[in-house]
This record gives C-alpha cells, sequence and structure tokens, in this order.
C-alpha cells in the first residue's frame, strides 16, 4: 500500500467531512487550538481573530504552547461536568482541545512522575475569571484523584474553604460581581499515592479601606450583608442589628445594597454550612460573628464636638460594642476620642477633633476586620494540616489567584501594591518562560537564538531597590522624626527616582501630561500601562492608634485575643510599614514560586458589562498587549513552533507510512526519522532531538495533520464502499457511525494493550532477573539487582539502629554483604561518637570505675552482677558521720571514699563495726575517735576476696612492717564498691586474688588463719571446729 499525501483542495467535501467527524471534533477545529500554529504569528489582527472566532463558538481555553489562555464566557458552559473530566485525565495535553482541566492534569502528572513540586499561575484584570478558574482546578483534582474516608475530609475542606474566605474577602466592585480583594496562594499538598492529604493557604495585602469606604456602585465585603440578610431573627437581635443594610454607614456609602447576581440569604446559608465542614464550633463562629458586628456598631458611632474635641453623641452603640467585644465601654468610649502620648517616661491622654476622632474610629475597623481575616486564614490553615506523621514526604500543587492589573480613576496606594505585585509575576513569567524554552533546547542538543522582549526589572527596581526605590524612600519618610507629609514623600520621590524613565510627577511632567495629573499624584509607567498614584494618607497610617490597640489587647473576645498581642506594644523595635511588609511577603511569595514547575493560565474579559458573547476588540487588544502574549508567542515560536516526543508523534502519524505501519518496531528515533522522510520534511523543516521531534513551521505540521485527516477518510471511504453494496441506506449509515466507533475502539484496545504490554515486560524482566540473579551483573538481572539494592537501602534506612546498644541490623542481600558490614561499622562509629560527645565528666568518671569494676570481677565473682545497676558514690559517709577527731589526726590528707565496714578479730573472729577510710596515700581502719590501723598503699600486698556473694574481704599487708599487726579481714555491704574504691586508690588493679574455697592470710609473727567460704540458704560468720573462720555465703 502507498499512501498519497493529498493537498486540501483535493479531499472528500467538506460535508463529507463534517459528518466523518463528531460534532465535537468539527467545533473544536475552529480557528487554531494552539497559537504557536497560527501562520501570521506576529500579527496582533491574527491573534485577536483567532481569539474571536473561538470565542463565539464558545471556544474559550487556547494555547500558547504550554501556557493557556482563556476568555471569560459570563454564561455556564457544559464544559466542566464529570464526564469531562474524564475525558482529560491522564490524557496527554494536545491530545484533547485546550481545556482549565488540562492544564491541571497535566501539572498533577508531571509531579507524580518526575517528583517535582507544580505551581499554576493564573492571572488577568479584575473579572477576568481568576479565581473561577482556580476554583475548576481544585474540583478537578477533588473529582479525579484517588481517595479515602480521610481523603474526602480534606478534600471538603479544600473546597469549603473557598465559600468562607470568599464571604470574608471578595466584594462586588464595578468590575466584578465577585471581586477578590485579597490575594491568595494555595498549596494542595498530595500524598505518595496522588491523593490530597492536605493543604496550606497565604494570604496577601486585604484591600482594608473597603471595610469603611466603597465607590459608588460596589460593596463592602459580602459577610456584612450576608449576615444582615441571612442571619436567624434571635442571632441578630443578640448582635443588636437591624435586617436592613441601609442601616449602617459602613455599608451604604456605594449606595448598592442589592446586587442581582447574589443571592445573600442562600450563600449565608453556604458559608454557615462550610465554617462546619472546616471544623468552625459554635463558640468559634459566634465569636467571629461578634467581631463582624462589631465593625457594623463602629461604623455607626455618631460624634459631636465640645470645645474642638470630639465627644460620642449616642451610647447605643458603646453599649453594643462593650458587650461583643468584652471590652470595658468607658475605656473604649475615651479611646475613641482621645489619644495616648508617653512623653519622657509619662503617658498624656489629649482629646482628639472630630476629623481625627473619625479617622481614629476607621483605622481600628479596618485593623479589627484585617487581622480577624488573617486569623481566619490561620483557622482554616489548621484545619488543612496534613497531619499524619508516618511520612512528612508530600508534593505539592501551589494555585496562585492574586488580584489583576488594575487602573481606577483615583488610584490608593492599595493599587499600587497590586499593580507592583503584577509587575513582579510578569518579571517571574519572563524569566521562567524564556529559561524553561532555553534549557529545552539545550537539553535537546539544538541551538537557540535569544529573542527581543521588554524585561519588566527596570519597573521593579524602581519599587523595590534598596534605599533608592519608592518603597524604601516611602518607609524613610513614614519613620523618620518630624513632620513627615505626603507631599514631603512626594518630594523626595521626585528628587530620588525623578531622572527614572518610567516615573514622572505633575511637577516633572510635561505640560500635556500635566493636564491629567492631580498635584498630589504621580505616575508610573508600567508594562501593562500607566497609572497615577495618589499619595494622599499614605504617610499617616504607619499604626494604628496605639490607644485603640491597647483597648483590643484587653478584649475578651478569644479571636481578638489572638490578633492583637501586647507585645507588639512593647517592641521597641521600628515599626515596619505596610509597604514594606507587603514587599517582603511578595519576595517570599516569589521564592516559593520559583522552587516550583510552573504552568500559566492567563485569564482575558471580553467586555467590560459582564455580558456573554460580546466581543469587545479593544479591550482584549489592550489585555494581549499587557499580558505580554504577543512576546510570549513569539518567544515560542522563535525556535520551533512544535514539539512532541518521539512515542507520541510515532503513535500519531504512524498511519502514513507502510514502514511504520501497524507498528514501528526499532528505535523511536529511527522510526521517526523514517516517517518524517516518507513524509517528504525538508532537513531546515524539522530537527531530530534526544527525545523530541522539533518542527520549525506550523505548515510543515498542517501538511501532515491533513494527510492523517486523508489517511482517516481513505479509510472509512474503503469501508463504505463494501457496504453500499449491500446496504440500505439507513442502514448504511448506521455501519458507518459503527465504523468509525470501531475505529477508536481499535485506537483505545491498541492503547490498552501497550499498557498491558508494558506491563507485563516489567513482571517478565523481574522474573528474568531472579533467575539469573546469583550471576554476575548482566543485562537479564541488572533491573532485578539494582531492585533488590535499592529495597535493601529504602529498608535500611527506616530501620536504621536507634542507639549504640540497638545491634539489629537487615539482613543484607549476597551482593550488598560487604557494603553492608561497611554502613554498619560506620553507623556504630557514628552512634558511638555522638553519644561520647554527649556524656557529662562526672558520667565518665561512673563509666571508668564501673569499667574496672567489670574487669576485676565480671564472670568471677557471684554478686557483681547486682553491683552493676547500682551507680557507684563518691562515699558513703558523710562529714557529719565521722569523728572530728579522726579528721584531725588526718591532718591535710585528702579523705577520697569512706565506708562503714565490720571487722573480724584475728583471734574468735569476733565482729566489730569500723569505718574504713581511703586517703590518698593511705587506708586507715577507724573506730569512732580513734585511728586503730593504717595501711599504706606501699604496705598493701594484695586482697583477697572469694567468688562467692558475701562482702568478705582480706587487705594482706607487708610482714616485714612491724608496726602493722597483720592483716585484716572486713565485711563491706558493697563490696565490689570498695573494693574497685581500693584498687584504683591504692592502684593495686593486678592484685586482687578472687579464691574459691577459701583465702589463708597472716597475722602476726607469720601465724597462718584460713577462711572457708560455703555456699548456702543464709548468710552465716562463725569459727568452725577446725579453728578456720566459716563462712556461709548466700546464693545470689
Ligand atoms: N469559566 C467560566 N465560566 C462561566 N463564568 C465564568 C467563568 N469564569 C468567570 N466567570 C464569570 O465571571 C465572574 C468573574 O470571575 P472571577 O471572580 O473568577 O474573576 P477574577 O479574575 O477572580 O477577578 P478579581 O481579580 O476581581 O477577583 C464570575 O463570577 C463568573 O460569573
Ligand atoms: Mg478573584
Amino acid at each position: 500500500l502507498k499512501y498519497q499525501i493529498l493537498p486540501y483542495s483535493n479531499r472528500l467535501t467538506d460535508g463529507l467531512r463534517a459528518m466523518m467527524e463528531s460534532a465535537l471534533t468539527a467545533r473544536d477545529r475552529v480557528g487554531v487550538q494552539d497559537f504557536v500554529l497560527l501562520e501570521n504569528y506576529t500579527s496582533e489582527a491574527a491573534f485577536i481573530e483567532n481569539l474571536r472566532k473561538r470565542f463565539k463558538e464558545n471556544l474559550i481555553y487556547t494555547y500558547i504552547g504550554s501556557v493557556l489562555v482563556s476568555v471569560n464566557p459570563y454564561k455556564d458552559l457544559e464544559i466542566y461536568n464529570k464526564n469531562h473530566m474524564e475525558r482529560y485525565r491522564g490524557v496527554n495535553f494536545y491530545e484533547v482541545s485546550p481545556h482549565i482541566y488540562a492544564v491541571g492534569d497535566n501539572s498533577y502528572r508531571s509531579m507524580r512522575t518526575e517528583r517535582k513540586d507544580q505551581c499554576i499561575l493564573i492571572s488577568g484584570e479584575s473579572g477576568a475569571g481568576k479565581t473561577e478558574a482556580s476554583k475548576k482546578i481544585l474540583q478537578y483534582y477533588a473529582v479525579t484523584c484517588p481517595a479515602s474516608e480521610q481523603v474526602q475530609t480534606v478534600k471538603d475542606r479544600l473546597l469549603q474553604s473557598n465559600p468562607v474566605l470568599e464571604a470574608f474577602g471578595n466584594a462586588k466592585t464595578l468590575r466584578n460581581d465577585n471581586s477578590s480583594r485579597f490575594g491568595k496562594y494555595m498549596d494542595i499538598q498530595f500524598d505518595f499515592k496522588g491523593a490530597p492529604v492536605g493543604g496550606h493557604i497565604i494570604n496577601y495585602l486585604l484591600e482594608k479601606s473597603r471595610v469603611v469606604h466603597q465607590n459608588h456602585g460596589e460593596r463592602n465585603f459580602h459577610i456584612f450583608y450576608q449576615l444582615i440578610e441571612g442571619g436567624e431573627e434571635d442571632l441578630l437581635r443578640r448582635l443588636g442589628l437591624e435586617r436592613n443594610p441601609q442601616q449602617y454607614q459602613y455599608l451604604v456609602k456605594g449606595n448598592c445594597p442589592k446586587v442581582s447576581s447574589i443571592n445573600d440569604r442562600s450563600d449565608w446559608k453556604t458559608v454557615r454550612k462550610a465554617l462546619t465542614v472546616i471544623g468552625f464550633n459554635e463558640d468559634d463562629v459566634e465569636e467571629l460573628l461578634n467581631i463582624i458586628a462589631s465593625v457594623l456598631h463602629l461604623g455607626n458611632v455618631q460624634y459631636g464636638e465640645e470645645d474642638g474635641s470630639a465627644c460620642i453623641t449616642s451610647d447605643t452603640q458603646i453599649k453594643y460594642l462593650a458587650r461583643l467585644l468584652g471590652v470595658n465601654g468607658t475605656v473604649l468610649t475615651e479611646a475613641l476620642t482621645h489619644k495616648k502620648i508617653i512623653a519622657k517616661g509619662e503617658e498624656l491622654m489629649s482629646p482628639l477633633n472630630l476629623e481625627q476622632a473619625s479617622s481614629a474610629r476607621d483605622a481600628l475597623s479596618k485593623a479589627v476586620y484585617g487581622r480577624t481575616f488573617t486569623w481566619l486564614v490561620n483557622k482554616i490553615n489548621t484545619s488543612l494540616t496534613y497531619t499524619d506523621d508516618s511520612s512528612k514526604h508530600y508534593s505539592v500543587i501551589g494555585l496562585l489567584d492574586i488580584y489583576g492589573f488594575e487602573v481606577f480613576q483615583h488610584n490608593s496606594f492599595e493599587q499600587f501594591c497590586i499593580n507592583y505585585c503584577n509587575e513582579k509575576l510578569q518579571q517571574l513569567f519572563i524569566e521562567l518562560t524564556l529559561k524553561s524554552e532555553q534549557e529545552e533546547y539545550e537539553a535537546e542538543g539544538i541551538t537557540w537564538e535569544p529573542v527581543q522582549y521588554f524585561n519588566n526589572k527596570i519597573i521593579c527596581d524602581l519599587v523595590e531597590e534598596k534605599f533608592k526605590g519608592i518603597i524604601s524612600i516611602l518607609d524613610e519618610e513614614c519613620l523618620r522624626p518630624g513632620d513627615a507629609s505626603d507631599l514631603t514623600f512626594l518630594e523626595k520621590l521626585a528628587d530620588t527616582v525623578g531622572g527614572h524613565p518610567h516615573f514622572v510627577t505633575h511637577k516633572l511632567a510635561d505640560a500635556k501630561t500635566r493636564k491629567v495629573m492631580g498635584r498630589e499624584e504621580f505616575r508610573l509607567l508600567h508594562y501593562a500601562g500607566e497609572v497615577n498614584y495618589n499619595v494622599n494618607g499614605v504617610c499617616v497610617c504607619v499604626c494604628v492608634c496605639v490607644f485603640n490597640l491597647i483597648v483590643m489587647c484587653m478584649s475578651e473576645n478569644k479571636i481578638l485575643n489572638q490578633c492583637f498581642d501586647r507585645e507588639e506594644l512593647s517592641d521597641k523595635k521600628r515599626p515596619e510599614t505596610a509597604a514594606a511588609q507587603f514587599k517582603a511577603s511578595l519576595a517570599k511569595l516569589m521564592e516559593i514560586l520559583m522552587s516550583k514547575e510552573p504552568s500559566y493560565v492567563r485569564c482575558m474579559k471580553p467586555n467590560d458589562s459582564k455580558q456573554a458573547g460580546r466581543f469587545d476588540e479593544v479591550l482584549i487588544r489592550h489585555q494581549v498587549k499587557y499580558l505580554g502574549l504577543m512576546e510570549n508567542l513569539r518567544v515560542r515560536r522563535a525556535g520551533f513552533a512544535y514539539r512532541r516526543r518521539y512515542e507520541v508523534f510515532l503513535q500519531r502519524y504512524k498511519s502514513l507510512c507502510p514502514d511504520t505501519w501497524p507498528n514501528w518496531q526499532g528505535k523511536l528515533s529511527d522510526g521517526v526519522a523514517t516517517l518524517v522522510k516518507h513524509l517528504g520534511y525538508k532537513p531546515e523543516e524539522y530537527k531530530l532531538g534526544r527525545s523530541k521531534i522539533f518542527i520549525r513551521f506550523p505548515k510543515t505540521l498542517f501538511g501532515t495533520e491533513e494527510a492523517l485527516e486523508t489517511r482517516k477518510h481513505s479509510l472509512a471511504t474503503k469501508l463504505q464502499a463494501g457496504w453500499r453494496g449491500y446496504s440500505q441506506k439507513s442502514k448504511y449509515q448506521k455501519l458507518r457511525t459503527s465504523a468509525v466507533q470501531a475505529w477508536w475502539r481499535g485506537i483505545l484496545a491498541r492503547r490498552r494493550a501497550r499498557r498491558r504490554r508494558q506491563a507485563a515486560d516489567t513482571i517478565r524482566r523481574f522474573i528474568k532477573g531472579f533467575i539469573h540473579r546469583h550471576e554476575d551483573r548482566c543485562p537479564e538481572n541488572e533491573y532485578f539487582l539494582d531492585y533488590v539494592r535499592y529495597s535493601f537501602l529504602m529498608k535500611l534506612h527506616r530501620n536504621l539502629p536507634k542507639n549504640v546498644l540497638d545491634k539489629s541490623w537487615p539482613t543484607p542481600p549476597a551482593a550488598l554483604t560487604e557494603a553492608s558490614e561497611h554502613l554498619r561499622q560506620l553507623c556504630m562509629q557514628n552512634m558511638v561518637w555522638s553519644y561520647c560527645k554527649k556524656i557529662s565528666p562526672e558520667w565518665k568518671h561512673q563509666m571508668e570505675q564501673k569499667m574496672i569494676a567489670s574487669e576485676l570481677f565480671k564472670d568471677k565473682k557471684d554478686n557483681y552482677p547486682q553491683s552493676v545497676p547500682k551507680l557507684f558514690v563518691s562515699t558513703r559517709l558523710n562529714g557529719e558521720d565521722i569523728n572530728p577527731k579522726v579528721v584531725q589526726a588526718l591532718g591535710s590528707e585528702k579523705m577520697k571514699y569512706a565506708v562503714p565496714v565490720t571487722k573480724y578479730d584475728r583471734k574468735g573472729y569476733k565482729a566489730r563495726p569500723r569505718q574504713l577510710l581511703l586517703t590518698s596515700s593511705g587506708a586507715v581502719i577507724v573506730e569512732e575517735a580513734k585511728l586503730k590501723q593504717r595501711i599504706d598503699y606501699g604496705a598493701l600486698k594484695g586482697i583477697s576476696v572469694s567468688s562467692l556473694s558475701d562482702g568478705l574481704f582480706v587487705l594482706h599487708v607487708l610482714s616485714e612492717d612491724n608496726k602493722q599487726k597483720g592483716d585484716v579481714v572486713l565485711q563491706s555491704d558493697h563490696v565490689i564498691e570498695t573494693l574497685t574504691k581500693i584498687a584504683i586508690c591504692s592502684d593495686k588493679i593486678n592484685n586482687i586474688n578472687i579464691n574459691q574455697g577459701s583465702i589463708t592470710y597472716t597475722v602476726g609473727q607469720g601465724k597462718e588463719c584460713v577462711i572457708d567460704f560455703t555456699p548456702g540458704s543464709e548468710l552465716l560468720v562463725a569459727k568452725a571446729k577446725n579453728g578456720h573462720l566459716s563462712v556461709v555465703s548466700v546464693n545470689s
């Protein structure tokens, strides 16, 4: 069979083609699914036209390589159900139409197969669909990942954290009815089985100004309206609230209490349920709602004026506030109308004027709400914590849903932070996409030419550089002593960064720009456009009035108690400004993102009126520009438009070449080379890398794709021709459909068979390896041997001995005997080394004595084992036990050890209580105040003791020493300790005799005496008939 590649015009008619393909496939082929396949890739118009064409067909997703571009449809599409999720599960990125699930699945698979943490960065302007996209990904994981019962709880909590955070952190704005007013980075943690087992959320800069003020047509955070609309009657009564948002000053500013797309009452129910799932108990919820109600009451605190100072005119709110917050009403009233100044160590109260008082009140409301929000995130994090301690190893997929670039008529400090954040993300995007592209060419051994793009690092530096960046200047200005104001800050800015190409102030601007700039504004030329920022109020709010902080620290509300810490008041450190804090948290975020493999979702909104089906080209063009999509595409196209792993390429197109159809048996790269040669690819059109084929021009790929379709058609046509002969038309149509299905089933069956084959191969390799396991390393057994080695080392890793006494060690396989022995010794040395390092000098001394005792008595004397666990003491007699005269008689001689002993007379063996003292030069036997006998160590010939468990011992003394009365028979209750001490002090370790049956010793004038030892049931020391001393020693 020879397959011919037909040009497009020669193909079967479009009508037939439409019949042959399923409706879905036909629709999916509108425009190009991947912008890199756009022939005219430098044309912005062609780019937008492709977006528009697809958008009209409800195809909202398109790729640029691996980046997903998403256009908000503003209507529910039937593409997020379970069947769709299944379609994308475990399937290659390029084999199905673009979808947010494909991005989720791709990250998940990379995490599982490459064991590398992933992150998905979702960006776009307000209302572009970032939050929706992140929720879709979370849902995808919740449905498709494996789950046990415990995992189900985690999944529920992960999903339910969204409605709670949205209630407290989202609000209706002009741009979006559910706009996130905080940035969110969420880690989803997966265990080794790929099941989601925990999570962690980091929040960024909540737009707190919204608590006290909303622009026209906007609302405060959802939770206020939900509570008022949905809260049960008696709850509202307890909180002192009325069911009418118009009653609250903090809710009327935007004049927009109701929004048609929002149902506050049912949202309230969802949030209450979600709080329970996350693990809030009734008390937590009560305290949380007390705070929310308090903020509303604070907003209604009314001020009047008396002698130029502010005073509170109605105390209803104060009463509620005192009760809800658990603070003293009088103190609160004072705090809301005065400020505390500390001068020369003294606290002074100074009254506030009307304006100051209401701004202090607003600052308090913002602080209370903002900190409660952070508390809420922490609480959710506790409930999402992965608790299984047995394995701390988990992989992570991070989801970043952060506020998009924003430009308003008036832009405050908060917009400045938001847009700075977007500069940083753009910077990261540039760096990572370029870097990864470059790395891929390098890894595949293909040369790369750099491409020109606008690097916005210059703007990031302008904002964040140390000492001379805008944030540093703001910091300096806010914290310096003296009269810093917004205007001095503006002047300082003009002085320091005035010459920067991306910075302008009113003063520095040309006449034309001056017209559209206020005197209190500066302008930044962001990568995404120009924005004027108003500096009004930037310098004042370093910290909430100290007085208010003190009051909050006194609150009995448990949440506020955790949010306001007394220590921050006493903290002498220079306080950090909000800008500096934000800069630090962004730097940390960049670090987190850099350590992970990124995927990108770039969201766009098709119009400003939240309407389905409207595609506003001007708006889209603007977003394409500032999202840097054209540059992204150019970078992607600078090298090769298309790359695919050999096996995937071959699998898809193998039917186009007789040599590769139905299966290619040789090396994959040879198969691809054969295939492209047959397809007539010219050398400049493609390159073969190490594991992938790179195709330079889209049209080459298109040609191949069309050939594939033609091939499909020709197969189908053949079938049709066969059937037509014996079928009626309706039957024929059924058959035709089933032919296509069969074709698909064939593909699926082949895919399944391939997987089964791979599994069988692995098992076969294993068995073969087992059979050849005793042979030298060879291709047959290397897989098995490596596996055995790996599993032994892993087993060892889990079962290493815990301490020096633990002698356990897993049995190694034959091949690892020697290595295992080395490892065992290393491990033991290491444990011994760290044990020795840890012991104290006292313990070392104890051990040395115990070592000597062991050498002397181990396996030689019966009562030695009992002595082992008992610690040796430094002395058995203290100062007060020894007669002072004895101490005096010993003079300067240092006492080393003293013990009560029994002495047996030389004649008659009468037992007499004595004390044995060891000094530096000799042993002294003492009877109360008298020194009875002194044996210098030089005169001590040896020591005898029995092998039984009695405590008798004999000190042998040199007979030529006339002063001595002969050997001494003594008995000690701590015989092992006593003898060890004597042996050490007298340096007679080698002179200890342990005797089996009897001991012979000498008394005055060379007369010999004998002690006989016999084992028995009761200790008995007495003179025997033969004149010997008989000792019955109790069996130990
Ligand atoms: N895939 C989608 N399908 C249907 N509607 C969508 C989709 N994405 C977004 N929307 C609609 O657009 C609205 C705004 O989306 P979303 O809240 O995700 O925007 P955002 O990018 O997070 O904005 P912000 O920066 O203000 O938080 C949603 O409330 C929803 O009505
Ligand atoms: Mg959002």
